[in-house]
C-alpha cells in the first residue's frame, strides 16, 4: 500500500529535490529551505514548529494512542562549486547539495503526504524532524536541546548512499558510522641556539617522539578486533634552521566504533603526553573536543527495518555494507532512543550517479527518492505496529 502511495508522489518528490538542489544553503543558513518546508506542510495541513533556528518539527497524530516515532532528514549543503552540468544546478555560487541532503528533505516531505493520507489508520504519533546543520555536527544536538526526545520511542534516519547500487538498502544492526573527536596538543619546551641543544628543551624532538608514541595506542593498546584511528594531521613548530623551537602544536582526530574505546582515548592521550613530556623535560597540554559519537543501529529496530525494506523491495533489496569511519550527527538521536540509520542506494553509473559524496560532480539516481520516501513511511508504520 505504502509503495503505491510513494509511486503516486514520485514526481512531487523529484520536483522538490530539484528545487532544493538549485537553492542549496550552508549549515544554520537554511532559511529558504526552512520556508519551503513550511509551505509544503501548510498545504498538507500538518502542524509544525520552528526549532534550532532553521529546523522544523512537524507532528502527525494518528487515530489511536500508541508509540511515538521520530523520522529525521537533514537539510544543509556544502561549500563546493557544482560541476554536474545538470539543468537544475546550484544557483548559489560555491554552495552545492553534494551529500544528497536535498533528497532527504524531499523524501521526508513525500512521506509526510503519505502519512497524512493514512493518518486515520496510524496507531500512535509520527514526528518529522527536518534538521539543519548536519555538516558541522551541531544541528541534531540543538534540535534535541530545544525539543527533548521525551515520550519518543524510536528514531529513523536515511542517508542516500552513492556507494550502494540503486534498488538496495542497508539497515544492519550495530555500529554504522564512527565517532569523530578532535584534539590539540601544545608542547612547551625551551628555545635556544641550534648549535647548543644541551641548553634547550627541543619541542620538535618532543613532538616527534609524541607522534610516534601516539601510533602505539591503536597498534599496542586497543584490541586488534576493534577498529580505531589516531591521526595527527598537523604539526606546527619552529621558525628557522638554526633556532631550537620552544613550542610545538599537534592537531589530530580519533575515530572509533565502540563507545568504550572512544571514551578511553582522552585518558590515554593524556597519559602518553605526560610520559613523553617528562622524558624530555617539556610541558604539554591536551585540549580534547568531543565531536560525534558512533552511530549504532539497535538490533530490534534493525529487524523491523529489514522487514520494511523487504516489503518494499523484496529480499534482494536488503544489502550488507561495511561500516564507515566518517561521522554523522544522527548519533545524538540514536544515543537517546533506539533506532536505525538506513543507507539507501543511489548509485547508477548510467545516470552519472557514481561520484563520491562531497564531490563536485556528485549526483544521485532519482529513482532512489521513491524508495526513500516509501521507506520513511513504511518504517514508521511497521515500528508503531510492533510491540517492543
Ligand atoms: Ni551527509
Amino acid at each position: 500500500m505504502i509503495k503505491n502511495f510513494a509511486k503516486k508522489y514520485k514526481d512531487y518528490v523529484i520536483e522538490l529535490r530539484r528545487d532544493f538542489h538549485q537553492h542549496p544553503e550552508p549549515s544554520f543558513q537554511e532559511f529558504r529551505t526552512c520556508k519551503r518546508i513550511q509551505e509544503e506542510l501548510l498545504k498538507m495541513d500538518i502542524p509544525f514548529k520552528i526549532v534550532a533556528k532553521t529546523g522544523v518539527i512537524a507532528t502527525i497524530c494518528g487515530n489511536k494512542s500508541g508509540k511515538t516515532i521520530v523520522l529525521r532528514a537533514d537539510m544543509d549543503a556544502l561549500q563546493v562549486q557544482e560541476c554536474t552540468g545538470v539543468d537544475y544546478s546550484s544557483l548559489n555560487k560555491g554552495v552545492m547539495h553534494a551529500c544528497a541532503h536535498d533528497g532527504h528533505t524531499s523524501m521526508l516531505l513525500g512521506a509526510a503526504r503519505i502519512l497524512k493520507d493514512i493518518q486515520q489508520k496510524i496507531d500512535g504519533t509520527v514526528k518529522l524532524y527536518f534538521q539543519p546543520a548536519e555538516e558541522i555536527a551541531q544541528g541534531a544536538l540543538k534540535m534535541i536541546e530545544e525539543e527533548p526526545l521525551e515520550n519518543v520511542d524510536g528514531c529513523f534516519g536515511i542517508h542516500l548512499w552513492s556507494d550502494l547500487p540503486i534498488g538496495t538498502v542497508s539497515v544492519e544492526e550495530g555500529p554504522r558510522m564512527a565517532s569523530a573527536d578532535i584534539f590539540k596538543i601544545t608542547i612547551n619546551g625551551k628555545g635556544g641556539h641550534g648549535s647548543l641543544p644541551h641548553q634547550t628543551v627541543d619541542s620538535v624532538v618532543v613532538g616527534s617522539a609524541l607522534v610516534m608514541n601516539l601510533q602505539a595506542i591503536v597498534s599496542r593498546e586497543i584490541s586488534p578486533l576493534e577498529a580505531a584511528v589516531v591521526t595527527v594531521g598537523a604539526f606546527s613548530s619552529g621558525t628557522r634552521f638554526n633556532v631550537i623551537a620552544n613550542q610545538a602544536i599537534l592537531d589530530g582526530t580519533t575515530r572509533a566504533f565502540n563507545p568504550e574505546v572512544r571514551n578511553n582515548f582522552k585518558h590515554i592521550l593524556e597519559r602518553v603526553l605526560k610520559g613523553t613530556c617528562e622524558t624530555y623535560r617539556a610541558k604539554g597540554t591536551l585540549d580534547y573536543v568531543y565531536g560525534t559519537a558512533p552511530c549504532i543501529n539497535d538490533s530490534t529496530c534493525s529487524k523491523i527495518a529489514t522487514k520494511s525494506v523487504e516489503t518494499l523491495l523484496g529480499k534482494q533489496g536488503v544489502i550488507k555494507m561495511e561500516k564507515i569511519t566518517g561521522g554523522e550527527d544522527f548519533c545524538y538521536f540514536l544515543e537517546k532512543v533506539p533506532g536505525v540509520l538506513a543507507f539507501v542506494g543511489a548509485r547508477n553509473p548510467k545516470k552519472n550517479a557514481d561520484y563520491p559524496h562531497h564531490h563536485e560532480k556528485f549526483n544521485i539516481d532519482e529513482d532512489s527518492l521513491e524508495i526513500g520516501t516509501a521507506l520513511y513511511a513504511q518504517y514508521a508504520i511497521d515500528f508503531l505496529n510492533t510491540s517492543i
